[in-house]
């Protein structure tokens, strides 16, 4: 991409079930495993060679945190439409003592960017400039978060075996699944466009499933990590990589941008609901507030009574989900940068009020709904994975470069995507991002901010004990998404594999729509629920929820998202 940026390219990633295969035989290539249990550990992925990677981390000995350094790195080579080193995420972590961390390894804006970067000379949103292309990276988090991740938990303590399997994996090839060759063919306009070197992922002729995918300089990045530490990357020859490909196109991160970034370890937020305890993510996620609103505002109504995706159950679950993102867009931003009243969004009082206008028989207009109002006080691509070791200590992460393989450009001679998560500021107020949420000054962009995420991590304790470790990608949707697996289980009475499969709906405050999947709410409660004044706008999947639950009798359930390559794996 040289003087233009790419256009933007509509293209969601749409999930299929994944087919079930033999993983020992060339073809058909991956057993995919939906359910699994287990007695003492467990990991659940994207793809079945990153749940791989964390199993054998966890047999030799390593916790779940050594484990979850090691399926990030792989991810970051066998599932590049979401896993990554250049872009950022969250970790909602539970030791087996009960001591709860979380750390924000999100991107920031570099120091150059400001608020109307994305702006043409009118003042309006240029289509696609913080989507695709070199302007629409900021500066990457994982490494650094894996780094911090390593120093505070690992047991292992050498970081050289948990990152080592990616380099083989990188170096010796994996064959790409049929869902993962159907993605690469599907951006290879946009991966032509966003490069002037091009990357391993274009091709002369069409991807198809068992082609081997090799990445060489990918490889040699992960060496450079391995052998110099966070040096490897945020300096040295990976560092000028990147700073060369952002004068290749019109990037603007610097060197100092990569040397001064720090993941920060954030107070988790929790919640009390039917007897749970809620654990989840603080600013700059807009998921922790927004589950913990949810689920308050939902909690006096006797849903299971209702039953699942009943008319009563999903005329409320909505109108709650319609008053929580109205607050999300106003009031949700980096509390390092503005002030969010966090207190206020959760007060239990506030929350009654907010569903005093609901009405059991009615749709309420969006348009009718606005956030709530303070006194001040003083002035959809993403990967999900879920672990637990044989000493119950419980990882949840949620990874992302935003939207499928992030910018699409890739670093030329470093061999990894770099992330498009600009566009997850709000650009200008009412003008929607890629997942349709609008925003406001709270998370207008500013030189070294971090974009507002709705990544929802989360890890549920009962009777102070270990008992589901939830997330999911799916952009706008992901907090919808784990609000409605935690009600399918501790609600709807569905098991781990269940919960994550069964089909799934979302609200956004605005569009006004109801948006289904193709098989979520029969035809009658539809037509119910459509004479009480609701709209339906029917879409592909939403979510790929990747989760495991504890078992009274301590035994592990694992469920992986049919939705994806997804595979559960234990022992
Ligand atoms: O942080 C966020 O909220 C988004 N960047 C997540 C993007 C995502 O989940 C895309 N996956 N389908």
């Amino acid at each position: 991409m040289k003087k233009s940026f790419c256009l933007l390219t509509l293209s969601f990633l749409f999930f299929f079930t994944a087919c079930k295969k033999d993983l020992d035989s060339p073809s058909p290539l991956y057993v995919i495993q939906k359910a699994a249990t287990a007695d003492k550990a467990m990991v659940v992925s994207a793809h079945p060679l990153a749940t791989k990677v964390g199993v054998d981390i966890l047999s030799q000995g390593g916790n779940a945190f050594d484990a979850a350094i090691g399926v990030q790195f792989a991810l970051a080579v066998v599932y590049p439409v979401a896993g990554n080193i250049g872009g950022g995420g969250f970790m909602v972590s539970r030791t087996q003592a009960g001591e709860l961390a979380t750390l924000d390894y999100r991107e920031k804006a570099p120091a150059a960017a400001h608020r109307d970067m994305y702006l043409d000379s009118l003042g309006n949103v240029i289509k696609g400039l913080s989507i695709n292309g070199h302007l629409a990276a900021g500066v990457p988090g994982s490494v650094d978060g894996m780094f911090k991740i390593f120093e505070k938990y690992s047991q292992l303590k050498d970081f050289k075996k948990l990152i080592e399997p990616s380099i083989v994996l990188a170096e010796e090839g994996f064959k790409v699944t049929a869902q993962q060759a159907k993605n690469l063919n599907n951006k290879q306009e946009a991966f032509k466009k966003c490069n002037t070197t091009m990357p391993v992922f274009v091709k002369d002729v069409p991807w198809k499933e068992g082609d081997l995918l090799q990445q060489t300089d990918l490889a040699n990045t992960l060496k450079r990590i391995r052998d110099q530490g966070e040096a490897g990357f945020y300096e040295g020859e990976t560092a000028e990589l990147i700073i060369k490909e952002m004068q290749a196109g019109e990037g603007i991160i610097s060197k100092e941008d990569l040397k001064n970034y720090d993941a920060v370890w954030r107070t988790p937020l929790s919640t009390d609901f039917k007897g749970f305890k809620v654990i989840s993510m603080p600013p700059p996620s807009s998921g922790g507030i927004a589950l913990t609103q949810l689920l308050e505002m939902v909690e006096p109504y006797p849903l299971a009574e209702s039953g699942f995706q009943s008319k009563e159950a999903v005329h409320l679950i909505t109108e709650a989900e319609r008053r929580v993102y109205a607050d999300r867009a106003k009031h949700l931003g980096d509390n390092d940068y503005y002030t969010v009243p966090m207190a206020d969004l959760v007060a239990a009082d506030y929350l009654k009020d907010r569903m005093q206008s609901f009405d059991p028989n009615t749709a309420t207009s969006s348009d009718s709904i606005e956030a709530g109002v303070f006194e001040p006080k003083e002035s959809e691509q993403t990967t999900h994975f879920s672990i637990i070791d044989p000493a119950g200590n419980a990882v949840s992460i949620t990874t992302t470069i935003n939207s499928g393989y992030g910018s699409k450009t890739v670093v030329s001679g470093a061999g990894f995507l770099l992330n498009n998560e600009m566009d997850d500021f709000s650009s200008k107020p009412g003008t929607p991002n890629f997942y349709g949420l609008l925003g406001a000054e709270a998370n207008a962009i500013e030189p070294g901010k971090r974009m507002l995420s709705s990544m929802t991590p989360s890890i549920l304790e009962k009777d102070g004990k270990l008992y589901m470790v939830v997330g999911t990608p799916g952009g706008s949707t992901i907090i919808t998404s784990v609000f409605q697996t935690i009600l399918n289980v501790t609600t709807f009475g569905m098991s781990m594999d269940e919960a994550v499969a069964a089909p799934r709906f979302h609200h956004q405050w605005k569009p006004n729509k109801i948006m289904v999947e193709k098989d979520a709410i029969s035809a009658a409660h539809r037509k119910a629920l459509e004479a009480m004044g609701h709209e339906f706008l029917e879409r592909g999947s939403i979510g790929r929820v990747d989760a495991i639950l504890v078992k009274p009798d301590g035994t592990l359930e694992g469920g992986a998202d049919p939705r994806g390559d997804d595979h559960a794996a234990g022992f």
